[in-house]
C-alpha cells in the first residue's frame, strides 16, 4: 500500500556477466542496481510511475568481487512535494569468510510522475525518531549541496560558451 513501505533490500550473487576489464564488478552496474532498488522503493511509497532525477555524492569505497553476495539497501529519508530521497548502502560479503564491506553510498532522488510524465505528488514521510529527523537534514544538505554544484556547472558552461542544459 502507498505510503507505508519505506525500505528494500535486494541480495544476490554478483555475477562473471557484471565485470570490469579489471576484474572487479563494473561501477556501472553497480549504478543499475542502486537505480533499480530506488525505482522498486519509490515505486512502492507513492503507488506511481518514478523516474530518477539526480544521484547524490557517489562514491565507490570498496571493489566487489565476483561471487561476492551483494547487498543493495535503499530506504527513504525525505519527501519533498514529488520527491523521494532514498539512502542506498551497497554491500558485498565474502561467503568463503563472511567478510562484509560497505562497497558504496550514496542518496538517490526519485520522482513521481503522471501519465504526461510531469512531477506529481507523493504521500508524506514524517521523519519521528531522532535518528529519522538527522537523516532527513542530511537529504536537505546534500540538496543544497547539489543546487551549488549545478550552480557551478552552469557558471562553467556560460563561461565556456556551451549549451545549458535545459
Ligand atoms: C524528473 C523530471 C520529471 C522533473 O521535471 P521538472 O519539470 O524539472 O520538475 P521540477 O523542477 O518541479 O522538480 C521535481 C522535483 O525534483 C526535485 N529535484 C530536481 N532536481 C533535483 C536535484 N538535483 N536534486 C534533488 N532534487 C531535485 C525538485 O526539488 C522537485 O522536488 P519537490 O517537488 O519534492 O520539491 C524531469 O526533469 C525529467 O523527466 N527528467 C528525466 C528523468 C529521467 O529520464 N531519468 C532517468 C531514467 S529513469
Amino acid at each position: 500500500m502507498p505510503g507505508t513501505d519505506r525500505e528494500v533490500t535486494f541480495r544476490f550473487l554478483a555475477q562473471p556477466t557484471d565485470v570490469n576489464f579489471g576484474g572487479k564488478v563494473h561501477g556501472g552496474m553497480v549504478m543499475k542496481w542502486i537505480d533499480q532498488a530506488g525505482y522498486a522503493c519509490a515505486v512502492g511509497w507513492s503507488g506511481k510511475y518514478c523516474v530518477t532525477v539526480a544521484v547524490c555524492g557517489i562514491r565507490f569505497v570498496h571493489p566487489i568481487l565476483i561471487g561476492d553476495l551483494v547487498s543493495v539497501h535503499c530506504q527513504l529519508i525525505y519527501t519533498g512535494n514529488t520527491s523521494m530521497h532514498f539512502s542506498v548502502d551497497v554491500g558485498a560479503r565474502n561467503l568463503a569468510t563472511g567478510a562484509e564491506t560497505l562497497a558504496t553510498h550514496c542518496v538517490i532522488v526519485m520522482v513521481a510522475t503522471d501519465e504526461a510524465g510531469k512531477p506529481t505528488p507523493v504521500p508524506p514521510w514524517e521523519p519521528q525518531s531522532e535518528d529519522d529527523k538527522a537523516l532527513a537534514a542530511y537529504a536537505r544538505k546534500l540538496m543544497e549541496l547539489d543546487r551549488n554544484i549545478a550552480g557551478e556547472i552552469a557558471r562553467y558552461r556560460d563561461a565556456a560558451h556551451l549549451p545549458q542544459p535545459a
